[in-house]
């Protein structure tokens, strides 16, 4: 498995592959088109995809299929993590972790302080995933979310 830049011909996978992880930060196909613009905030979209061993892979059509995404934001000296999603077959083989490493990673090399986020209280498995990569809990905003409504855990993760 490799994680790789994410390009705008990703974006119609992203969309895919969030609408349908309820728990995910749900953005607009715009939202994401903003994301790869040279204006607002410097922005890290990644990929992780693993090859497709068994086909001669040619440049123009890389045999390789994506397992999921990453979307952060910088807003120095911090990182914010806005969106992480693994495709639900592959969940649980180390592809989130491998996402994770690659911002933290930008995050050490633009000499950040911390990585921030927030989740959905209910989202037992991110809390789990993110508290296992070493965040910790920073605080709480009640009624956060909507649709439905829910409090968010907000996590900090120290890089310095
Ligand atoms: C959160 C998410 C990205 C984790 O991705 P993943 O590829 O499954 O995570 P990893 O395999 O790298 O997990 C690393 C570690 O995190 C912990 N972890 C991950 N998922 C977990 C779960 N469902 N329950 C308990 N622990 C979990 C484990 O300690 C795991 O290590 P282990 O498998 O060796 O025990 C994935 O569950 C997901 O896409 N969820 C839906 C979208 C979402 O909620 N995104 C977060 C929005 S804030």
């Amino acid at each position: 498995m490799r994680v790789r830049p994410a390009t705008r011909d990703d974006i119609p996978y992203i969309l895919r592959l969030e609408q349908q992880s309820p728990n995910a930060a749900h953005w607009t196909e715009q939202q994401y088109r903003q994301a790869f613009e040279r204006e607002g905030p410097e922005r890290l979209v990644l990929v992780a995809e693993a090859p497709l061993e068994s086909v001669p892979e040619t440049n123009d059509d890389p045999r390789s299929v994506r397992m999921g995404f990453l979307v952060a934001r910088h807003l120095a000296p911090e990182w914010e993590l806005e969106n992480i999603v693994v495709a639900e077959s592959d969940r649980r083989k180390g592809t989130g972790k491998r996402l994770l490493d690659s911002l933290l990673a930008a995050a050490r090399e633009t000499n950040s302080e911390a990585l921030l986020l927030e989740v959905r209280e209910s989202n037992a498995a991110a809390v789990a995933f993110y508290e296992k990569a070493g965040f910790e809990r920073a605080g709480r905003r009640k009624s956060y979310y909507v649709n439905p409504m829910e409090n968010a855990v907000l996590y900090r993760y120290r890089v310095l």
